[in-house]
């Protein structure tokens, strides 16, 4: 390690299976950088010391995974994406001040508009499922991009109900049985539930009454395509999938920490979609 090499880490708990050190690692050496990108594998009990100790620790900054996004949120100052979320992925220090902001708003954004040039000017109204942190970013991006309604499906209805209550109107609270109705002519459907995720319960949705030039999201990545995707592509609609908002949720924490911008390129994709094929 030199004087000059920055290091950055992904801290969560568990922290072995994240992808974010194959993913940083390919562009820490694409960009010829000076850089290193570990897992740090931190308890409950250890995480606000290490959050606080980040310097110390020879670390520009961290991505910050299950279980620990409240905690970094409150132990930093939070950019308006992650107070809007209220919770933050990614952390940096700016000139010894502890940053933080939430990249899953701008990781499922930049994967819809790769997979579907111009999705948000077709899409007046959107389909989100799944009122939890992951669930709250999306919603957050779609308003952010101008979409001015967004039916917010969940199991618990006070969760989409808080969801309203934190970002406006514009939310509208909706119950699983409600869902075929929604999904008549609808333009855009996002996953933010683990259903259909590997080892979890199979996510039910009949994607046929979607408007022919809609597009389908699933923040799920193992399976990289889930059956819901399956069903969207076969009908020939656009989809995103949860390794492509990985890839581009992780293109400002890059920036930030290492100071270059790097791209998406399907080399990037096809080495993870591997890595997670393999596993
Ligand atoms: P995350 O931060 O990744 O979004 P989370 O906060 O635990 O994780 O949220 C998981 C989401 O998946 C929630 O919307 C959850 O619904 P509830 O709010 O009702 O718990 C949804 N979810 C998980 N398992 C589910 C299931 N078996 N049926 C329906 N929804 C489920």
């Amino acid at each position: 390690m030199s004087d000059q090499q920055r290091a950055a880490c992904v801290i969560g708990y568990p922290a072995k299976h994240s992808r974010s050190p194959k993913l940083h690692g390919y562009w820490i050496k694409h960009y010829n950088i000076d850089g290193d990108y570990r897992a740090e594998e931190i308890s409950p009990d250890d995480i606000a010391d290490f959050i606080g100790s980040l310097a110390s620790k020879g670390y520009v900054g961290a991505n910050i995974t299950m279980p620990h996004k409240d905690i970094a949120f409150e132990l930093s100052e939070p950019d308006q994406r992650a107070t809007a979320v209220g919770a933050a992925n990614t952390l940096w220090l700016d000139a010894g001040k502890l940053r933080s902001t939430n990249t899953d708003v701008e990781g499922f954004i930049g994967a819809l508009d790769a997979s579907s040039p111009g999705w948000d000017a077709r899409t007046n109204a959107a389909i989100v499922l799944g009122a939890g942190g992951a669930g709250r970013a999306v919603v957050y991006g779609l308003i952010e991009r101008g979409i001015g309604k967004i039916h917010v499906v969940n199991r618990t209805l006070e969760k989409a109900q808080a969801m309203r209550d934190r970002f406006g109107n514009s939310v509208q609270p909706a119950t699983w049985d409600e869902l075929p109705e929604l999904l008549k002519g609808a333009k855009l459907l996002a996953n933010a539930t683990s259903l259909g995720m590997h080892g979890h319960e199979p996510l039910n949705v009949d994607v046929s009454a979607l408007a022919d030039d809609a597009v389908v999201s699933d923040i799920v990545y193992v399976p990289l395509t889930t059956p819901l995707l399956a069903a969207a592509r076969a009908r020939g609609l656009d989809t995103s999938n949860g390794l492509d908002m990985l890839l581009h949720q992780a293109v400002r924490g890059f920036e930030l920490w290492f100071g270059t911008r790097p791209k998406v390129t399907k080399e990037l994709y096809d080495l993870l979609a591997a890595d997670i094929e393999a596993s």
